[in-house]
C-alpha cells in the first residue's frame, strides 16, 4: 500500500509538472507556480546566484554542496530503482504463491544502518573541515565594520577612518575579515558570490571572510526578514585592482569641500544644512555632527553607484523620486517626507552629485 501511495504520488507530481509545462509553453496565462520554480533555475547572470562562486571561500562551500549533491543523486537512482523494480518483478499474478517476507531480518536491519552512518561519515568529515577553515581569521586581512541598519548596511575601515554605506569596497584577491554587529533588529550578511551567510546581532559582534579572485562586482542581500523593506536591504561589493583600491582610499579620506557662491549645487548645499537632513546624515567637511538616527555618511555620494539600501541606481530621476517621497520606494523607512519643492529637490541632486 505504502509504495503504491509513494508511487502514485511521484508519478501524478512529475505528471502534473510535465502537464503544466506544456500548457506553459502554448498558453502563457496559465503560468503556475511550482512551474515557475522549476523555470527559475534557467535564470541566467543571476547575480544572487550562490552556485557560481568568484571566490575561495564561496569555492569550498561549493565543492561540499556538489559533493553532496552527487552523493544524494547516486541514492535517489538506487532507491528509486529498487522501488520501480520491485513494484514490477513483485507485482502480484494469478496463483503466484506470497513472495518471501524480510521483516526483522537482523542482517539487513544493520545492513541498512550501518551503510548511512558511512554515508554520513562522507558527507561530515569536509563539511566539518570547511567549516573550521570559513570561520578562521586570515592572516594579513583587511580589517572591515559591517553595521546593520533597518534597511541598509554601513561600512567602517578603522585601519583607514573611513566610513561609507551600501557599497562595500575592497582589494581583489585579498582576504577580508569582516566585524559585524546590528544597530536595531537581527540582520545578516549575504554576497552569495564569496561566502555564506552570517548574522548581524544587536549588542554582539559576528565574523564573516571575504575573498574576490579578481575585480568584479558582487551582489549583497540582507537574508534575515528584519521588518517592512527587509526586500530593499541589499549591498554591492566592489573589488578593486591594488591601485584602484588605493586611489578610492585616498579619495574617501578627504572632506568635502564647503560650497561658496550661487550655483544650484551651492543652493543644494543650503537645502541639506536647513531642511532637516543634518539630522541623520554627516557630510564630512561640510556637517560633522551626527543627530539622534545614523543614516548613510553622504561625504562620496556620488562615488556610489547605488543608494536607499541599494535598492535604486544612483541616478538623478531615481534621487527625485526618492527625495520628493522615501517611503513610497522603500516602506517603514526612517527617512522622512521632508516636503521639499521640485526647486529643493533638483538643487539637492545637483548639491549630491558634487560628492564624489
Ligand atoms: Cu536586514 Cu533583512
Amino acid at each position: 500500500m505504502i509504495t503504491l501511495y509513494i508511487v502514485s504520488t511521484l508519478f501524478l507530481i512529475i505528471v502534473d509538472n510535465i502537464n503544466m509545462l506544456v500548457k506553459n509553453i502554448f498558453k502563457l496565462k496559465n503560468l503556475k507556480f511550482s512551474s515557475l520554480i522549476l523555470l527559475s533555475a534557467c535564470i541566467e547572470n543571476a547575480p544572487l546566484d550562490s552556485l557560481s562562486p568568484e571566490g575561495p571561500y564561496a569555492r569550498s562551500i561549493d565543492e561540499l554542496f556538489w559533493l553532496t549533491f552527487w552523493i544524494a543523486v547516486v541514492i535517489f537512482v538506487i532507491v528509486q530503482g529498487a522501488l520501480l523494480l520491485s513494484v514490477f518483478v513483485f507485482k502480484e499474478k494469478p496463483d503466484s504463491p506470497e513472495p518471501k517476507q524480510i521483516h526483522g531480518n537482523t542482517k539487513l536491519e544493520i545492513l541498512w544502518t550501518v551503510i548511512p552512518v558511512i554515508i554520513l561519515a562522507v558527507i561530515a568529515v569536509p563539511t566539518v573541515k570547511t567549516i573550521f577553515e570559513l570561520a578562521n581569521e586570515p592572516e594579513d586581512a583587511l580589517k572591515v565594520e559591517v553595521i546593520g541598519h533597518q534597511w541598509w548596511f554601513e561600512y567602517k575601515y578603522p585601519d583607514y577612518d573611513i566610513t561609507t554605506a551600501n557599497v562595500l569596497v575592497i582589494p581583489a584577491d585579498k582576504p577580508i575579515r569582516l566585524e559585524m554587529w546590528s544597530n536595531d533588529v537581527l540582520h545578516n550578511y549575504w554576497v552569495p558570490k564569496l561566502n555564506g551567510k552570517r548574522y548581524l546581532v544587536p549588542g554582539q559582534t559576528t565574523y564573516l571572510n571575504l575573498h574576490a579572485d579578481s575585480p568584479d562586482e558582487f551582489w549583497a542581500q540582507c537574508g534575515e526578514y528584519c521588518g517592512l523593506s527587509h526586500s530593499k536591504m541589499r549591498g554591492r561589493v566592489l573589488s578593486l585592482s591594488e591601485s584602484d583600491f588605493e586611489a578610492w582610499v585616498k579619495n574617501q579620506q578627504q572632506n568635502a569641500n564647503k560650497l561658496e557662491g550661487n550655483s544650484l549645487a551651492a543652493e543644494g548645499q543650503q537645502v541639506y544644512l536647513n531642511a532637516g537632513c543634518t539630522q541623520c546624515h554627516v557630510i564630512d567637511g561640510v556637517w560633522d555632527v551626527q543627530g539622534d538616527r545614523i543614516a548613510p555618511n553622504l561625504t562620496h555620494f556620488a562615488n556610489r553607484n547605488v543608494f536607499a539600501g541599494a535598492a535604486l541606481y544612483n541616478t538623478e530621476e531615481n534621487l527625485s523620486k526618492w527625495l520628493a517621497n522615501p517611503a513610497e520606494i522603500k516602506p517603514g523607512t526612517f527617512m522622512p517626507n521632508l516636503e521639499l519643492t521640485e526647486a529643493e529637490i533638483n538643487a539637492l541632486i545637483a548639491y549630491l552629485g558634487t560628492l564624489k
